[in-house]
């Protein structure tokens, strides 16, 4: 089965196309994230406006670059992302795959964004739907801009909610601390690009961030502190220039915030006994925390491609493939509440 997939829930435009929910046969992501670059963050109406002038362009090259499928009749159907989002930017994905689907008449499946960052790990992995179900329970961590959450996947329609951040998430910490130090946005890949250049002067650094929540027998997390506690130490110490601060900074925030994840994953692990452990999330791309979880994982561990952790219409795809449920498009509509509702 074809299925054209599209996601516009943030600032990305993206749409692709997915045989069998594995085989990716294209896949386009544009990122009005120059734009956002200049703020340090993203402005929900300029990312709208960007939106509704690069989808169908977008999803017509995700055609034109899908191998086998000359014209968008040959999909067997269609997946938008519905859920949690900015309002605006869900819009444009959902009215355009509304539009496509009562035009060509093909199926359309609303598609939870949260829960299709998790079937990044599926893609390309030779692992047919059988071999699949094989893996469950999984335990999930999902690690965004937006959201930090762990969940026990016990198929691809029961899910189980084990505990979140209780105030800003992992990919936000990450976003709002390398604005703090003057690094770009993203502020992820920003924070892992400057922690590398610190090898030789963290041995003699001073500076210690908090891991917030780590002794607590819970499975929540906390990061607002970590920003709180960045801006104090810029703060105290501004005499000294930030860009020197820089590195040091940036890797010990990336150790504070992989430590928290990996410590609480590893909890629940203990806890749940899943058969396998997945990470998903542009936070999931993150190098340091591959390398953490490779180390202290002892069940079958999935990291997906980095390309895939970040925002994109191919796991979109790849959730409707394996939870086929259309609805009419009469009946779709955008919901921008951050709760998770699987
Ligand atoms: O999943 P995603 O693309 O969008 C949301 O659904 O939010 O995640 C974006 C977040 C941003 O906060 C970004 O800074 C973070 O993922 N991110 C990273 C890395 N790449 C992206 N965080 C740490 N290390 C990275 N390499
Ligand atoms: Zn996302």
């Amino acid at each position: 089965m074809i299925i054209l997939g599209i996601e516009t829930s943030c600032d990305e435009t993206a749409a692709a196309i997915v045989e069998n929910g594995t085989r990716v046969l294209s896949s386009v992501v544009a990122s009005s994230q120059d734009l956002h670059k200049k703020y340090g963050g993203i402005i929900p109406e300029e990312a709208a406006r960007e939106q509704v002038k690069c989808i169908i362009p977008v999803i017509e090259e995700s055609i034109k670059n899908a191998k086998g499928i000359t014209n968008i009749k040959k999909i067997d159907a269609m997946a938008v992302t519905v859920e949690p989002g900015l309002i605006g930017s869900l819009l444009i994905g959902i009215e355009a795959a509304k539009t496509l689907s009562f035009a060509i008449e093909k199926p359309l499946i609303p598609v939870n964004h949260l829960i299709a960052h998790i079937y990044a790990n599926f893609i390309n992995s030779q692992l047919d739907n059988l071999k699949i179900r094989k893996l469950f329970p999984a335990l999930c961590l999902i690690a965004s801009g937006g959201h930090t959450e762990l969940l026990l996947m016990k198929s691809h329609q029961e899910f189980k909610w084990l505990g979140g951040t209780r105030d800003d998430a992992a990919g936000e910490c990450f976003d709002k601390c390398a604005r703090l130090l003057g690094l770009g946005y993203p502020g992820g890949p920003e924070i892992e690009r400057a922690a590398k250049l610190s090898t030789i002067s963290y041995q003699q650094s001073t500076i210690s961030l908090p891991r917030p929540m780590r002794d607590q027998n819970n499975l929540d997390f906390s990061f607002s502190g970590l920003k709180t506690a960045v801006a104090r130490f810029i703060e105290k110490n501004h005499q000294l220039s930030i860009i020197n601060h820089q590195p040091l900074i940036a890797f010990e925030l990336q150790e504070a915030i992989t430590d928290c994840l990996v410590e609480k994953t590893l909890k629940a692990a203990e806890k749940f006994k899943p058969k396998s452990l997945m990470i998903a999330g542009g936070v999931g791309a993150n190098t340091r925390l591959r390398e953490k979880f490779k180390k202290n994982t002892k069940i079958e561990l999935f990291l997906p491609p980095k390309n895939l952790c970040t925002d994109n219409a191919v796991v979109v795809a790849s959730r409707a493939f394996f939870n086929f449920k259309p609805v009419p498009w009469r009946k779709i509509r955008a919901n921008p509440s951050l709760k998770l509702n699987t």
